[in-house]
């Protein structure tokens, strides 16, 4: 079973958007999918997949009341998919105890299916990070904002240090030197996981060896969604080189999601973007994301080659140069047969020039307070 646990760092970037379209696009490619809501707290998967609001779900399962795991796992409409509730009764899964945890965590790798989709909660919160280590190829969803791809790169970071403390073992001298680094909070903040790697050598050769052989397994996977325009995929770009300079990790991209207002269309209907509109650019985009992880299966034990890294962020490159081209053409196609006016589109620019103006009003007001400060600042 290939598990593709699906995480973020900040929350509000798709990743249940992504979870639930791509597990209804390997449901449709013949693979057996179970996709299990784990933002407990915040469960709102079922809205997105568009099923009724349920019964019962992980939390009534950790509270004992649902009995077997297996009466959590309902059935879909959905070729080949099953879905497993989260609950927005329980107060989130940072807070369920370890032995709840691994208790799930043992429950959901004995599910019988080709791939188990998480939907993880945004954060980096210990529980979140090892669902998202029980795979080493989990897939990290971002935007092109600063803020998005910033939380990216921390919720990598996160991950790797939870990992190198897996790898060094509790009463390891790794391990020790790794506590007194967190202890003094500062120094991990600024931790460069290759100066800790070299220290550790030293000082812990034999743990160095399983977290080298641990870390060089663990490609996770970048999806980068809402973009706007082809140069939005070039942020993707600076995640790679902040994980590779700082994390001693490379990263595989999986691939780009362009914005769409058919999406919000599609939530508000309760019915999944991929089943409302399939010929959209975004719905193509996640069959593309699907079909990449179909074709990966033989060689996901085995990392990729640097060279086949570079091919997957260029890959993503043309991507969102050929999406961009299919958009505009799908613009104008609305344009021709009539479904949208040049009106509408002259009312659009319009509205936008309205914001841009708006803002760049409250930017000069912004400048105009912030040099009386200053100038304040120097005459008191
Ligand atoms: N490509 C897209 N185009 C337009 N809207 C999108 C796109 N992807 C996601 N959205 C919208 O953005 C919002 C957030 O998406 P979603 O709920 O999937 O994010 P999330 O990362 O799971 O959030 P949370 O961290 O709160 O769980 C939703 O309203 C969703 O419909
Ligand atoms: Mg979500």
């Amino acid at each position: 079973m290939r598990i593709v646990p699906i995480a973020s760092g900040k929350g509000g970037v798709g990743k249940s958007m992504v979870a639930a379209n791509l597990s209804i696009a390997l449901g449709q490619a013949g693979k057996r999918v179970v996709l299990a809501d784990l933002d407990l707290g915040a469960s709102n998967l079922h809205l997105i997949l568009g099923v009724p609001p349920p019964k019962a779900g992980i939390g009534t399962f950790l509270s004992g009341a649902a009995g077997k795991f297996e009466n959590v796992i309902l059935d879909t409409d959905y070729e080949n998919l099953r879905f497993v509730p989260g609950d927005a009764e329980i107060p989130g899964l940072a807070n369920i105890k370890p032995n709840q945890k691994n208790m799930l965590v043992k429950r959901l790798l004995s599910v019988d299916a080709d791939y188990l989709v998480l939907d993880l909660g945004a954060g980096t919160s210990s529980n979140i990070l090892d669902f998202f280590l029980m795979s080493s190829q989990g897939i990290v969803v971002t935007a092109p904002a600063l803020t998005a791809t910033l939380n990216a790169y921390l919720f990598l970071k996160n991950a790797v240090f939870r990992l190198l403390y897996g790898a060094f073992g509790q009463r390891s001298k790794a391990f020790e030197y790794l506590e007194a680094l967190r202890r003094d909070g500062a120094s991990l903040q600024k931790a460069y996981v290759p100066a800790i790697l070299d220290e550790v050598k030293k000082i812990d050769p034999e743990r160095w060896a399983v977290a080298i052989d641990r870390m060089s397994r663990f490609r996770p996977r970048l999806v980068m969604n809402m973009l706007e325009d082809p140069k939005d995929a070039d942020k993707a770009q600076k995640i790679r080189r902040s994980c590779k300079e700082y994390l001693n990790i490379d990263l595989e991209h999986l691939g780009v999601l362009y914005r769409d207002e058919l999406q919000d269309i599609a939530l508000g209907s309760r019915i999944p973007i991929i089943r409302y509109k399939p010929q959209s650019v975004l719905s193509q985009a996640v069959y593309r994301t699907a079909d990449k992880l179909v074709s990966m299966e033989g060689e996901a034990d085995a990392p990729l080659s640097i060279a086949e890294l570079d091919g997957s962020f260029q890959t993503a490159g043309l991507e969102a140069e050929t999406d961009f081209g299919a958009k505009m053409a799908y613009v104008e196609e609305l344009l021709s047969s009539g479904a949208l006016t040049t009106g509408d589109l002259v009312e659009t620019v319009r509205s936008q020039q309205f914001e841009i103006d708006k803002l760049r009003r409250e930017n000069q007001f912004l400048k105009y307070k912030l040099a009386r400060a200053i100038g304040q600042g120097f005459s008191g």
